[in-house]
């Protein structure tokens, strides 16, 4: 049996995934691909640590260069995670000709370009269906069998950290802070939690949706980003009476013109198929101009689902790599629209001392600035304060933004509580 052998940068929950899917799965993957796929080094940073994989010692490494000069790796693949070194050792693996799979969805977000162009330079493959919605195949089926279509929109569910957060605080009433507790207690959120909850990893993976589905170059900074920790109980029960569920949405769109590139919190109808993605799990919905309408779910995370998308770019390039096909990496030049010019429903809710005419001041202000209301509800009659709770008609961001400068210069209004977008809404 002919043996490609393979350089692993990183021996940590994705390294052993991977490791463990090589092994348990051999048969199936010599069948597949016609090769025995055989780990021939591991580089780590400390050598002494106890692992959980039956790795020999001897694979284990701590010096990239044993990888680097050895002329029969074919293959790196870079699960380490990480700015430096994994850029430097990407790099450094194309320069040597080598293949190379990544899962560092924040190398790729904010480094792609330039491992792209190298990888172009160099002829050699670089795949990262792992990068984005863990085991999902939602890059590739983008990339290959969708490659027939001009992708208009893609919305995900990315993140299991924060859908974890959203559905607990949905299911039991209780607020964002006790859920963050218990999902770090029980391993679902970092300790450091922000690259979760405030949307960066959102982010990072919808510019690489967007950079394939769009084609085009993409720039991290351009996404707006906007996460969780401002949403309260109360929020969760609005939207459910008004018949949505609150996701972590990255939301991208192609009209023609210009595209949106956005991440934050978002009111989805109950009937929309992202709405009943629950706990940890990812979904990605797309809408082709030939497909129509398509959902991808599954396992975001976790060592064996992420594993299973790096092996299966590890087997595309063994069966590809001596008749190689470059990623389109760039192509139009589209720019993504500045965020007060995207167009969307929102969902508002001000909190006012409730005095007579007060409703009909904030609703003036909404009519200066172009904002059209389609609802709105007031709650918490008898107390000093009430929620007033407004759905808007389509407005530009933009027109809302001023819209609420105006609205707290009305002495009766105590804040601005929540500012939610809506997309899909009953009258679009
Ligand atoms: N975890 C997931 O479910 C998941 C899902 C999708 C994508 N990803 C991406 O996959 C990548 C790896 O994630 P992970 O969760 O597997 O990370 P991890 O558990 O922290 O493992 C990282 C591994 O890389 C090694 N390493 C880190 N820095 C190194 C350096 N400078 N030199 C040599 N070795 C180094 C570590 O060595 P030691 O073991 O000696 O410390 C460890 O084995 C990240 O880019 C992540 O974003 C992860």
């Amino acid at each position: 049996m002919e043996k490609v052998k393979i350089g692993l940068l990183g021996m940590g929950t994705v390294g052993s995934g991977v490791w463990k899917i090589l092994k348990t799965n051999r048969d199936e993957i010599i069948r597949n691909c016609g090769y025995e796929i055989e780990v021939s080094k591991i580089l780590v940073k400390d050598l002494g640590k106890q692992r959980d994989v039956d790795a020999p010692d001897e694979l284990y490494t701590d010096d990239f260069e044993d990888i680097l000069s050895d002329d029969g790796i074919d293959i790196v693949v870079e699960v380490m995670g990480g700015i430096e070194p994994a850029r430097e050792y990407i790099l450094k693996s194309m320069d040597a000709g080598k293949h190379v799979v990544s899962a560092n969805k924040a190398l790729i977000a904010d480094h792609g370009k330039e491992i792209f162009k190298k990888s172009k330079s160099k002829g050699v493959m670089f795949l990262y269906e792992a990068s984005v919605a863990g085991g999902i195949p939602v890059l590739s089926s983008i990339r290959e069998s969708l490659a027939g279509n001009r992708v208009e929109e893609v919305m995900g569910i990315v993140n299991g950290t924060t859908n974890y957060i959203l559905t607990k605080m949905a299911k039991e009433g209780v607020d964002f802070e006790s859920v963050l507790k218990e999902a770090q207690d029980k391993g679902y959120a970092e300790l450091d939690p922000t690259a979760d909850v405030e949307g960066y990893d959102a982010a990072h993976k919808l510019t690489i949706l967007g950079i394939l589905s769009f084609g085009t170059d993409i720039e991290l900074s351009s996404v707006y980003r906007e996460g969780i920790t401002n949403i309260q109980p109360i929020d969760i029960e609005y939207a459910k009476e008004l018949g949505y569920a609150i996701k972590l949405l990255a939301i991208g769109k192609d009209r023609g013109g210009d595209i949106e590139m956005r991440v934050h919190p978002t009111f989805i109808p109950l009937e929309h198929p992202l709405a009943s993605v629950g706990d940890v799990f990812n979904a990605v919905f797309l809408k082709g101009n030939a497909v129509g309408d398509l959902m991808f779910y599954g396992r975001g995370a976790g060592d064996m689902p992420t594993g299973s998308a790096v092996v299966g770019d590890i087997i595309d390039i063994v069966k590809n790599r001596n008749n190689i096909y470059y990623i389109s990496n760039s192509r139009d030049e589209k720019l993504v629209k500045p965020m007060e010019e995207t167009v969307c429903k929102y969902y508002i809710r001000i909190m006012v001392k409730d005095k007579p005419g007060v409703l009909g001041k904030i609703a003036s202000k909404f009519g200066k600035n172009n904002v059209s209301l389609s609802s709105v509800i007031q709650k918490g009659r008898k107390t000093p304060t009430v929620s007033l709770v407004f759905i808007t008609h389509n407005s530009r961001e933009g027109n809302i933004q001023e819209a609420m400068e105006d609205i707290l210069s009305i002495e009766e209004v105590v804040e601005i509580a929540n500012l939610i977008r809506v997309e899909n809404g009953v009258d679009e």
